[in-house]
C-alpha cells in the first residue's frame, strides 16, 4: 500500500483523473507531484514528511477539525478540481499509508525542518502583477507556455510542464492561488531543476511579482470553489486571502498584493497573531 500511495502521488492522473484507471475523482491532469515536489519529500516543496503527525488538526478554511483523509479530499476538491474520493477506498488509504510511512520517525504534532515554507521577508512594496508579467516571460513561459496552459506529455496521460491557470489548472480556492504561499515555493523551487532553496533563480520581489501574475483574476481565468463559506472565523483567516470581510481594516486589494509587514504589525498591535 505504501509504495501504491507512492505511485498515486505521482502518477495521479493515470489512477484516479477524469480518465483514471481506478476512478475518476480528478476534474484536471495535474499529479500531487507537480506541487507536492519528488512525490512530497522535497524541503519547502509542500513536503509530506510530518504531515501524518500532524492532524486531525482545525483547518481555518472549513472553520473545523480535518482528518488526514479529509485533507487529501481537499487538495483533490480544489488544486484538482475534482470531487471527494470515500474515505475508505483503497487509493485514499495507499496515499495515507505512504504519508505515513514517510513521517514514521517524526513525533505527534511535531515539525521538521523544510515542512513549512521557506523563511522570507515579505518584499517593502505590493507585489506587481505587471512587472510578473515580464518575470514569466524571462523565466517560466518556455515550460508553462505563453497562455499558463503548461504542456501534455505525448500521451496525453498528465503533463511534462503543469498549467497555472486556465479551466485545466487549480481552483481559485486552492491555497497556491493565495500569495504568501506560494511566492516561497515558487523562490525556492522555480525554474523547476534551476532553482533551488539553496541558490535561488528570482528574488523574492520577482517571486511575489509572478505569482501576482499568475493569480490575477482580472487577467487570468480559473475554476472556482464551490463553496463560498471559506474562513468562516475572521480571526483565522490568512492575511492574504483576497476576500473580505476581515478583522483589520485593510483593503482586499492589499491583502491580495501586499505589502503585508504593516497588516502583520496591526495584528501585533491588537494583541493577535497574523495568520498565513
Ligand atoms: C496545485 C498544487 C497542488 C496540488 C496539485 C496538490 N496539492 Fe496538496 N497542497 C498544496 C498546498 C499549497 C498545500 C498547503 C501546504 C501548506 O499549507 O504548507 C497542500 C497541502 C496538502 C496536504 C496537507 C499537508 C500538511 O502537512 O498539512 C495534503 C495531505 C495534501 N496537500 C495532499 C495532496 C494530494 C494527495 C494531492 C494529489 C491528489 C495534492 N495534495 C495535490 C498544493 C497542491
Ligand atoms: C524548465 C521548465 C520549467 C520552468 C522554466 C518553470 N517551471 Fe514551474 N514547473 C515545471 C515542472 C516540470 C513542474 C512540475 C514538477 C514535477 O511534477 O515534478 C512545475 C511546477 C510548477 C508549479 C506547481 C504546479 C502548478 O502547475 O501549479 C508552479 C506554481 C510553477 N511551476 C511555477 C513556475 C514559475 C512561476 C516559473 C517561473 C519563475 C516556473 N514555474 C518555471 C517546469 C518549469
Amino acid at each position: 500500500m505504501v509504495r501504491y500511495g507512492r505511485e498515486l502521488i505521482v502518477n495521479t492522473a493515470y489512477y484516479i483523473g477524469p480518465e483514471g484507471k481506478a476512478g475518476k475523482f480528478l476534474g484536471n491532469k495535474m499529479n500531487c507531484t507537480n506541487c507536492h515536489l519528488d512525490a512530497g519529500t522535497k524541503p519547502y516543496a509542500f513536503n509530506f514528511y510530518s504531515t501524518h503527525a500532524r492532524y486531525p488538526q482545525y483547518r481555518a478554511r472549513e472553520n473545523k477539525i480535518l482528518s488526514l483523509a479529509d485533507r487529501v479530499n481537499n487538495c483533490i476538491e480544489r488544486p484538482h478540481n475534482g470531487k471527494h474520493m470515500p474515505l475508505n477506498n483503497k487509493e485514499m488509504i495507499a496515499i495515507i499509508s505512504y504519508m505515513k510511512w514517510l513521517g514514521e520517525n517524526v513525533p505527534v504534532n511535531a515539525h521538521v525542518n523544510g515542512d513549512g515554507p521557506i523563511k522570507v521577508d515579505f518584499p517593502s512594496r505590493a507585489a506587481d502583477p505587471f512587472k510578473g508579467e515580464e518575470v514569466y516571460k524571462r523565466e517560466c513561459l518556455s515550460c508553462h507556455g505563453a497562455n499558463g496552459e503548461g504542456k501534455m506529455r505525448a500521451d496525453n496521460v498528465c503533463y511534462e510542464y503543469p498549467p497555472l491557470w486556465g479551466e485545466k489548472s487549480y481552483q481559485s480556492g486552492s491555497s497556491v492561488h493565495r500569495l504568501i504561499k506560494m511566492a516561497p515555493f515558487v523562490y525556492a523551487n522555480m525554474p523547476n531543476k534551476i532553482a533551488t532553496y539553496q541558490n535561488p533563480k528570482l528574488t523574492i520581489d520577482e517571486a511575489y511579482d509572478v505569482v501576482a501574475f499568475i493569480n490575477n483574476d482580472t487577467i487570468h481565468k480559473r475554476p472556482q470553489p464551490i463553496t463560498k463559506t471559506d474562513y468562516a472565523s475572521l480571526p483565522n483567516k490568512p492575511i492574504d486571502y483576497d476576500k473580505g470581510p476581515y478583522l483589520d481594516p485593510f483593503s482586499e486589494t492589499q491583502h491580495k498584493y501586499g505589502p503585508y509587514k504593516e497588516i502583520v504589525d496591526y495584528y501585533k498591535k491588537i494583541g493577535k497573531k497574523a495568520n498565513y
